[in-house]
């Protein structure tokens, strides 16, 4: 492993300046991505200083240094887990051969097609962020905000990296064009249907965080099995940041909900509308947030049943999580998994070929890992005796892509028809009036050590600064 240069223009561990050519392309490249992180990064931020870990290496030990930096200076590297020279494809038809240095010719166009839709997600995210710092509950949490933005922003990086080392002019067409098309944009909108949603709001913001960065959390687990060994080595890196990330959500909402209960204890009531009048977040409202942000971040694990799926796993691409820990053989020719399907208007359980199914496999799997977290939300208000829990909405609620589409379906898993959706859709989803009641509440608060009254302060701060540590300086 070589260690990271940091005279150089762009922070690496792979041996940029031994590839003049390479590094050229980049240098060329991170101009665009300086314009368009003013264009469309964090709003009216360009002069603060942000307490930001910056990547410095991938041991996981110490592998990040804290200091503040004005973001736009922030040190967007390149970096790739150490690789091992004796690695072997361990899924699929390729399973036992060495794994690939370089894109083989008849897997480029799919490899592309998965770098540039993970890709593609990153600034997408930064874009949907972008207003939040104007309305941030404390300057510990818009320090979160400004870590995550950047650390997406370096998320691209890696994959801009992979595109313009292994694919030649189309990797370099493709990493224009990742900084070109934007979030909720009607002619050049981003790929995926999540990523062009509205953040408008902080408790949108932390349910995207727990749920849509865990989505990208799963992605990026099963591409850390891939055959391709720089997809591999790159993706895991990013793992280490994401972490944090889905710490926000999980916490942001946490730490919403412990206020909520602590108004509903002191006012003694669980009345949306006094909760609400006393300027907390009621717990159906949290509920709906939920249920939106998880049906919008499981469609994107694609159709239940896919023939891309297939191939990518089969030839050794994009792998299952923790592909390396399960014990069959790795092929799945022949095995089976349960889908959901439509019939005569209810859902029944059928098996397909397992290797079609494997989206869905990811989706399950994503949907235990997100239950775990709702779980915890549970013990915070069990901890201050309110009896209501929050819940995950049924697979086939407000689904949009795969079999599901076609079924309205309740939250607790009850087919409905159109005129009963129409009717309760203001129940289980969040109306106009909640995203207003919600954006009454988004006040900017920045004095260090003070919070918005709608959410708890959080138990402990950033790298072991205290809560009330100056972790922006306003320029
Ligand atoms: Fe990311
Ligand atoms: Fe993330």
């Amino acid at each position: 492993m070589s260690t990271i240069n940091y005279s150089e223009k762009i922070p690496n561990n792979v041996n940029l300046g031994e590839d003049r050519t390479l590094q050229r392309a980049l240098e060329g490249w991170q101009p665009n991505f300086i314009n368009w992180w003013d264009d469309v990064g964090p709003e009216g931020s360009t002069n603060h200083e942000v307490y930001l870990r910056t990547a410095v290496s991938v041991d996981p030990q110490g592998w990040a240094q804290f200091g503040h930096v004005k973001m736009r200076d922030y040190r967007w590297g390149i970096f790739l887990n150490p690789g091992d020279a004796n690695r072997e494809v361990h899924f699929g038809d390729h399973k036992g051969e060495k794994a690939w240095q370089d894109v083989p010719g008849e897997h480029r166009a799919n490899l592309r097609r998965i770098i540039v839709t993970q890709g593609d997600t990153e600034p997408a995210s930064v874009e949907q962020q972008r207003h939040l710092g104007l309305t941030a509950p404390s300057m510990y949490d818009l320090r979160n905000l400004f870590q995550i933005n950047v650390e997406e922003g370096r998320h691209l990086w890696a994959m801009v990296y992979l595109l313009h080392k292994h694919f030649g002019r189309d990797g370099r067409e493709e990493a224009e064009a990742l900084l070109q098309r934007t979030s909720g944009d009607v002619d050049n909108p981003r790929i995926l249907g999540a990523f062009n949603e509205k953040t408008p709001d902080w408790l949108a913001f932390f349910m995207f965080t727990y749920f849509t960065d865990r989505d990208g959390k799963f992605q990026l687990a099963a591409l850390a099995e891939s055959a391709f060994d720089p997809l591999a080595r790159t993706t895991k890196f990013m793992l280490t940041e994401e972490a944090h990330h889905m710490f926000v959500g999980e916490s942001g909402v946490s730490r919403v909900l412990a206020r909520t209960a602590q108004v509903m204890n002191e006012l003694k009531t669980d009345d949306p509308q006094k909760v609400r009048a006393a300027g907390a977040i009621d717990l159906p409202t949290i509920q709906r947030y939920l249920n939106f942000h998880y049906s919008v971040t499981i469609d994107l694990f694609g159709a239940d049943q896919s023939s891309n799926a297939a191939i990518f796993y089969s030839s050794g691409l994009k792998g299952r999580y923790e592909e390396g820990k399960r014990t069959d053989d790795h092929v799945l020719k022949g095995q089976t998994y349960k889908v959901l399907e439509v019939k005569d208007g209810q859902l029944v359980e059928k098996d397909v070929p397992m290797l079609n199914a494997l989206n869905e496999v990811l989706r399950d799997d994503f949907i235990k890992d997100s239950m775990a977290g709702v779980g915890r939300w549970n013990k915070v208000l069990e901890k201050a005796g309110i009896p209501t829990r929050l819940a995950v909405p049924h697979k086939a609620f407000n689904r949009q892509i795969g079999a599901l589409a076609g079924i309205k379906m309740s939250p607790d898993g009850r087919v409905v028809n159109e005129i009963e959706w129409a009717a309760k859709r203001n129940e289980w989803l969040p109306s106009a009036e909640d995203f207003a009641f919600v954006a009454s509440l988004m006040g900017r608060v920045v004095e260090p050590g003070k919070f918005a009254g709608w959410i708890s302060p959080p138990v402990m701060g950033i790298n072991r600064q205290p809560v009330d540590f100056e972790y922006v300086r306003f320029g």
